[in-house]
């Protein structure tokens, strides 16, 4: 299962003040609309000057950071791109499948964790 980790503090450079971030409205609107993809909480991914931003991951599959996502129109690409994240065996999905804003905003992708073994 792939999940949506999703900065609860984001801020967007030229938002108004607002009680409720806009991160924490992205990540409402991606739990409301995510159905089977796991969406978590998360304080900063460290990409706050391109903000909203939001990471898919899994066990053993490459993880993807997407900015500039704004909560009232790019609900719909994340959900789309963590299912097909979520459909891929590594992670990987191609390039014309991903929905316009995930391939324009990608901030980094980062390989699955090796497989330790135990020594026998
Ligand atoms: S506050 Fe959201 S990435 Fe830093």
């Amino acid at each position: 299962m792939s999940t949506l980790f999703v900065c609860i503090t984001c801020r967007r450079e030229g938002d108004p003040p607002a009680d409720i971030r806009p991160g924490a409205r992205l990540y409402a609107a991606l739990k409301a609309e995510a159905g089977d993809i796991d969406v978590q909480p998360v304080e900063c991914l460290s990409n706050c000057t391109r903000s909203c931003t939001a990471a898919v991951a899994a066990p053993g599959k490459w993880t993807y950071v997407v900015g500039h996502l704004d909560p009232d129109r790019n609900v719909p690409d994340m959900v789309h791109f963590a299912r097909l994240h979520q459909a891929s065996a590594d992670g990987l999905t191609a390039w014309r499948d991903r929905p316009v804003h995930v391939r324009k905003n990608t901030i980094a992708r980062v390989p699955p964790m090796p497989i330790v073994k135990e020594p026998s």
